[in-house]
């Protein structure tokens, strides 16, 4: 998921690094550091990348490093990176641009994860001040890869997406001091025609079930409440061990950890999205009732064009196993306008789709050609300004359904983890289960990390307000 999210950007940004700035996670505080020197890391694109990022910071402090918030005073600083789209992949040229002639000597700059991996050697020649290349497939050689940056080599690369290895490491530092993120697969097998993800992150891994279970307690012990899940495909989730475990008993296995209350999961395939994982959400109250179900156009004939291996018709199917669940489970997806061909016909299949699964929130985005893509060599490209015309239609849809679906929540009562306490007096935020972000009032002194019940009396287009229940 990326910041870059134009509806519903709360969703699933939510404040929490606020909350981190105002709490501080305790692994940090617990970490000496700084006999090497000092990092600045900035992260760009989405989840995955923010965990990954917490995983090499960890690999740094572990290392002697100190983490510090401004590139200026850094003697190492790492760019995580994200190519999903071309703006996100230039942002990281524009920051390396900043450097060049004014290179303090010494000073070591590195480009980790899909940009590196897209572009590979070849930033070393666009900004020859780099020393690092690395993307998130060869992360479990950073040890190695650093070891020969810090003993002078200018020309480290980890490239290698031939691999069965996942990303652990004993030492994460987390951003967030109450929900943890944890990888549970990484890369991804599907090949959609518009993705450039399963060549900047290479085939799909399944981490082991007992070494998720085994993190999980671990993270509950430290105090975490809510953990999610992560993977570009999360419930394509195969267990390499002789156990076997399906996603679903996974699912149910981490919120049986004691001290967990809160699971979430991300991103799902709507093609390995079976019926046994709403039974688990169904079964288990701790498994919140959200789920991210991209579907990406509303039209067949664009999704068999893209490789989504759905046809809008399966893609209804998959939404009413949801629907039909005993809890109401909120649905979010991500849908992509104006890819090659795409006709008016087809986006009013989209907007008609909005209209009948009447979702609790959608990420839309321009459809943006990409290098290593088969829709790369797609003819009829949609002209820039139609592309960002019918963007508008479809949030303008958008907007009319979350505004009303929020309208209707006015005087429920909803269960929120209190992330953020607002600079305004008595003013806090959180998330619901549906994970919704809830602005709401108390006069308690503390709340930050804190499960209370607010009541809902405002709504707008990408969230809620209210008041702690009596
Ligand atoms: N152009 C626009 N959006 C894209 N996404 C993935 N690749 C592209 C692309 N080339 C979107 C998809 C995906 C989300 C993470 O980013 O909607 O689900
Ligand atoms: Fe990209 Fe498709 Fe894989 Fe998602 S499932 S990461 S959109 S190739």
């Amino acid at each position: 998921m990326s910041k870059t999210f134009d509806i519903g950007l709360e969703w699933l940004t939510g404040g929490a690094r606020e909350a981190s700035a105002l709490a501080g996670p305790a692994a940090l505080r617990a970490l000496p550091g700084g006999s090497r020197g000092t990092f600045f890391l900035e992260t760009f694109g989405c989840q995955m990348n923010d965990h990954d990022s917490e995983k090499v910071a960890g690999v740094l402090l572990s290392r002697g490093y100190r983490q510090v918030e401004s590139p200026e005073s850094a003697s190492l600083i790492l760019y995580n990176t994200c190519s999903i789209r071309e703006k996100a992949a230039q942002k990281v040229f524009s920051r390396l641009g900043e450097f060049g002639a004014e290179q303090k000597a010494g000073r070591i700059i590195g480009v980790l994860g899909c940009v590196a991996q897209q572009e590979g050697e070849d930033i070393f020649r666009r900004a020859p001040w780099v020393s690092l290349v690395c993307g998130s497939a060869s992360y479990s050689k950073l040890p190695e890869l650093l070891a020969q940056v810090e003993a002078g080599n200018r020309r480290v690369t980890g490239l290698d997406t031939d691999t069965d290895e996942t990303f652990e490491t004993p030492v994460t530092r987390r951003d967030n001091p109450w929900r943890a993120y944890l990888t549970i697969i990484e890369g991804c097998d599907k090949a959609c025609s518009y993705c450039v993800v399963p060549y900047t992150r290479g085939p799909e891994r399944s981490r082991a079930s007992d070494s998720i279970l085994r993190e999980v307690r671990q993270l509950a012990e430290l105090g975490y409440s809510e953990v999610q899940l992560l993977g570009q495909t999360v419930n394509s989730y195969a267990d390499p061990t002789a156990r076997k475990m399906k996603f679903s008993e996974l699912l149910l296995a981490v919120a049986e950890a004691p001290g967990i209350r809160r699971v979430r999961f991300t991103t799902s395939h709507p093609r390995d999205f079976s019926p046994d994982i709403v039974d688990a959400i169904d079964r288990q109250p701790k498994l919140c009732n959200h789920v991210h179900l991209p579907v990406q156009s509303g039209s067949t004939r664009v999704l068999r064009a893209m490789q989504r291996t759905y046809s809008r018709e399966e893609y209804l199917e998959k939404i009413a196993l949801i629907r039909g669940a005993k809890r109401t489970i909120s649905i979010t997806t991500d849908i992509i306008v104006g890819f090659p061909g795409e006709t008016e016909e087809d986006l009013a299949e989209t907007l008609s789709l909005l209209e009948t699964v009447k979702y609790d929130g959608v990420f839309s985005f321009k459809y943006s050609p990409r290098p290593h893509t088969p829709s790369l060599a797609m003819r009829d490209a949609i002209p820039e300004e139609e592309k960002s015309r019918r963007l508008a239609v479809l949030q303008k849809k958008q907007r009319e359904i979350q505004t009303s679906k929020h309208l209707s929540m006015v005087g429920e009562t909803f269960e929120t983890l209190v992330s953020t306490k607002s600079r305004r007096e008595n003013q806090w935020s959180g998330h619901t289960s549906c994970h919704r972000v809830i602005n709401f009032a108390s006069q308690e002194p503390m709340l930050l990390g804190q499960y209370v019940q607010v009541r809902v009396t405002g709504a707008t287009p990408n969230g809620l307000s209210g008041e702690q229940a009596p």
